[in-house]
Parts: C-alpha cells; sequence; structure tokens
C-alpha cells in the first residue's frame, strides 16, 4: 500500500470508530471506562487512545494527562476532541513499544482495547512497565481469547480475518496471561462486551501493579 493511501485508509478508520462502537458503549463500554478511569489520579498515561474516548471519564484535577496514539487518523481526532473540550491533556504521537518518557514518571497508565492491537504486546507491556513508578498501576479494560473452547476456536480460526477487518486487532491474544507475566495482577473483573460481535466479547478490567 503506497504513502498516501494507507494515510487515507487511517483516516475513514478512525471516522468509522465512534460509530461501530456506539452500540457496545450504550450497552456497558461507558460504563465500564467511567469505572476504571474513577481510580487514574496523579500522573496518567494512556496508551492507544485513539479517538479519546475516555476523555469524559478523566478527573480534571490530574497532574499530568498524556495520550499517546501512533495512528494518524486517530491522533488527528484525539487532538481535536482534547482542544474542543478543554482537557489539559497532552498528545504524542507514539507506539506503546516504544514510548518516549523516562522511567517511573507516570503512577497510572491506561489501556483500553489496546493491547489486542498493538504488534508487539511483550514490548508494550515493557514499556509500561518501565515508565510506571514501582506499586504505580496500569488500568485496563481488554478483550480476551475465550475461556470457553468453542468460541475460542471460533477466535483462532477467523483471527486473521478479524484482524483485516479491525485494524490489526487479535480477537485471539492471551492478554492477561502477558500482564500476568510483566505486574503483579489483581483479580480481574469479566464481563461480555455486549454489543459488540461474539468474538470480541469475553472482556477483562482490572489493575495491574508494577512491582
Ligand atoms: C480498538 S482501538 C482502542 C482505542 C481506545 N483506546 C478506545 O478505548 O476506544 C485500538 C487503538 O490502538 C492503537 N494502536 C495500534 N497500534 C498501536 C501501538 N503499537 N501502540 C499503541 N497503540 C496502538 C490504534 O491506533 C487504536 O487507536
Amino acid at each position: 500500500m503506497t504513502r498516501a493511501l494507507s494515510l487515507a485508509w487511517s483516516h475513514v478508520g478512525a471516522a468509522i470508530y465512534d460509530p461501530f462502537l456506539a452500540l457496545g458503549e450504550r450497552r456497558g463500554m461507558a460504563e465500564h471506562r467511567r469505572a476504571l478511569l474513577a481510580r487514574a489520579h496523579g500522573r496518567v498515561l494512556e496508551i492507544g487512545a485513539g479517538t479519546g474516548l475516555n476523555l469524559p471519564y478523566y478527573d480534571r484535577g490530574l497532574d499530568r494527562l498524556v495520550l499517546t496514539e501512533p495512528d494518524a487518523g486517530m491522533a488527528r481526532r484525539l487532538e481535536r476532541r482534547v482542544e474542543r473540550d478543554k482537557v489539559g491533556a497532552e498528545v504524542v504521537r507514539t507506539a506503546a513499544e516504544e514510548l518516549p518518557f523516562a522511567d517511573a514518571s507516570f503512577d497510572v497508565a491506561v489501556s483500553t482495547m489496546v493491547l489486542c492491537t498493538v504488534p508487539d504486546p511483550e514490548a508494550a507491556a515493557a514499556e509500561l512497565r518501565r515508565v510506571l513508578r514501582p506499586g504505580g498501576r496500569l488500568l485496563y479494560v481488554e478483550h480476551l481469547r475465550a475461556d470457553d473452547d468453542r468460541l475460542a476456536r471460533w477466535q483462532d480460526r477467523l483471527a486473521a480475518p478479524w484482524a483485516a477487518l479491525a485494524a490489526g486487532c487479535r480477537c485471539d491474544r492471551r492478554t492477561l496471561e502477558l500482564l500476568d507475566r510483566s505486574f503483579a495482577l489483581e483479580p480481574p473483573t469479566r464481563h461480555a462486551w455486549r454489543g459488540m460481535p461474539p468474538l470480541v466479547r469475553p472482556l477483562a478490567t482490572g489493575a495491574a501493579v508494577r512491582i
């Protein structure tokens, strides 16, 4: 794909993102975001912030809020939303695998449906661990490979076409196991992502502590 075509595709993806998620937001995801982000205090870093669907749920009294996003189409919408809503956040166009921040420079990191999409999730987890201070928390909402064998088999079969359709999102990723290797995982809360296709319905929310 040429650079121009890939940029155009990125803007199309960003334009359809909020409408694609709208039903799921109404059927529970907005509430998961609200409950999770009530736990964000101090210096906060969000990875893969997308179009900024988490912005309404951040406390306006944070010491620092940095929103990172590597995709040009998403980042443009994010920057506009930050400006429109006067959020006082910094937007940095970067991938989670290479965070341009000092060690231990954040109290909280946030990942909502991002670890499914990053090309190198081990590198992203290592970077999140590096930039969090000891005792800092990664707050996450992530969809998962299903515990149910039948659904897991469908996720394996359809992982490649789903990724092609959904901008690289892997529906078969074992994200809790990934976090467990780098952090002390608090017991996650399991949900169904209602209003979304079954492939991405198994969901977990919670915190992973940087030790
Ligand atoms: C499903 S969207 C989630 C967006 C947002 N976090 C939300 O909750 O609506 C996945 C996001 O991950 C971003 N992403 C893709 N590759 C990434 C990477 N290597 N590092 C960080 N974010 C990435 C995408 O650009 C997209 O914004």
